[in-house]
């Protein structure tokens, strides 16, 4: 890849980076329970990345998903925007697409951030944007303007 790209997150080498640190990232997966181990790859605008995988337990309802993970780690260490997540399952090649509580947080952090995941083809990802995984999404927009229509 020659030719510069608008976002370095849609740049093919960026985002295959970006997927291969998701990968990484599933090698500590916790995941005894489900057998299906999965990493993420949260990119954040100040160029810092921050990963997650799934950490489950023995009472089954209690586990945290991948990307849920990266983005605690994320916010907690004061990034709040985002240019890209690559998700990745157990599968170096099939699409893994964010579960819905997932999508839901990431919505919050980025209503339009675009989501990697791999593909069989010869790209090797295929990208998704928030507002196509979870349309009509309720977010902070929406609160705020309740909020501030009914003066609380
Ligand atoms: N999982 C994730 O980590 N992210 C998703 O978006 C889909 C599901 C995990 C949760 C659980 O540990 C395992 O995959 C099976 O559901």
């Amino acid at each position: 890849m020659s030719s510069a790209q608008p976002s370095a997150a849609l740049d093919p080498a960026a985002a295959r980076a970006l997927l291969d640190r998701a990968r990484q990232a599933r090698a500590h997966a916790y995941a005894p329970y489900s057998r299906f181990p999965v990493g993420a790859a949260l990119l954040a605008d100040d160029g810092r990345v921050f990963t997650g995988c799934n950490v489950e337990n023995a009472s089954y309802g209690l586990a945290n998903c991948a990307e849920r993970v990266a983005v605690g780690k994320a916010v907690s260490e004061g990034a709040r925007a985002f240019t890209a997540i690559a998700v990745i399952g157990p599968e170096d090649v099939q699409p893994c697409a964010p579960c819905g509580a997932c999508r839901q947080v990431l919505y919050e952090f980025g209503p339009d951030l675009p989501v990697i995941v791999p593909s069989a083809d010869a790209e090797g990802y295929q990208v998704q944007a928030m507002g196509a995984l979870l349309p009509g999404a309720f977010g902070p927009a929406r609160l705020a303007e309740s909020q501030q229509a009914r003066g609380v």
